[in-house]
C-alpha cells in the first residue's frame, strides 16, 4: 500500500505540539507524509473591509505561516520538520480541517487548544472534526490534562 497523509491541525497550544509530536512518530512508523494546517479567522465584526489601522497590501496569512513554522519547528526534530507540509488556511478551523483531510489516511488533533474556557475535556473544534470526519482521527491527551482528569 502506498504511504498515505497525516493531517494535524496545528493552533499553537502545547495539546497542539503534542499532537504534531505523536503524528511525527506515526508518520516514522508508516512513512505517511505529515501535512500541519492552520487555520486562522477573522472576528465577524471585522467584515470584508479589512482591518483597521492595517495597511491594505498587509498580509494576513503572514503572522500565522510564521506561528505555525515555530510550532512545527518546536515539536519535530528539525529533519522530520522540514519535511511537513505546512498550510495555513483563513477560515474556519473544522472546516479547513475536514477539507485538507480529504484522501487523508489520518487527522490528528490535541484535546485541547488555544481557548480558556476549561470547564470540558475536549474542545469545540476537535469535537467537531470528529464527528464528521470520514477518516480516523487521533485526538492526543497530553500530560496536562491527563492529571487535570484523573484530579492530581
Ligand atoms: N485554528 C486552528 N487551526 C488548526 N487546528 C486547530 C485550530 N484550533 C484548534 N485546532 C485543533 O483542535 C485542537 C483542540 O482545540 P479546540 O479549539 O477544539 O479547543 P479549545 O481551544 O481548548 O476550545 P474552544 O476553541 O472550543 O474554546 C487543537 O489542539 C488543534 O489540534
Ligand atoms: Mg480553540
Amino acid at each position: 500500500m502506498r504511504p498515505g497523509r497525516i493531517v494535524v491541525g496545528v493552533d499553537g497550544s502545547e495539546p497542539s505540539l503534542e499532537a504534531l509530536r505523536w503524528a511525527g512518530r506515526q508518520a516514522s512508523l508508516t512513512g505517511a507524509a505529515l501535512e500541519a494546517v492552520m487555520a486562522w479567522e477573522l472576528p465577524s465584526h471585522w467584515g470584508w473591509g479589512g482591518l483597521p489601522g492595517l495597511p491594505e497590501d498587509f498580509d494576513m496569512e503572514e503572522p500565522a505561516a510564521e506561528a505555525l513554522s515555530e510550532a512545527v519547528g518546536k515539536a519535530l526534530p528539525a529533519e522530520q520538520a522540514r519535511s511537513v507540509s505546512q498550510v495555513i488556511v483563513i477560515g474556519n478551523a473544522t472546516e479547513a480541517i475536514l477539507d485538507r483531510a480529504e484522501g487523508a489516511e489520518l487527522i490528528v488533533m490535541g484535546a485541547r487548544g488555544l481557548g480558556t474556557f476549561r470547564a470540558t475535556l475536549l474542545g469545540s473544534v476537535s469535537n467537531s472534526v470528529m464527528l464528521h470526519a470520514s477518516c480516523p482521527v487521533v485526538v492526543v491527551r497530553g500530560a496536562a490534562e491527563q492529571s487535570e482528569v484523573s484530579g492530581q
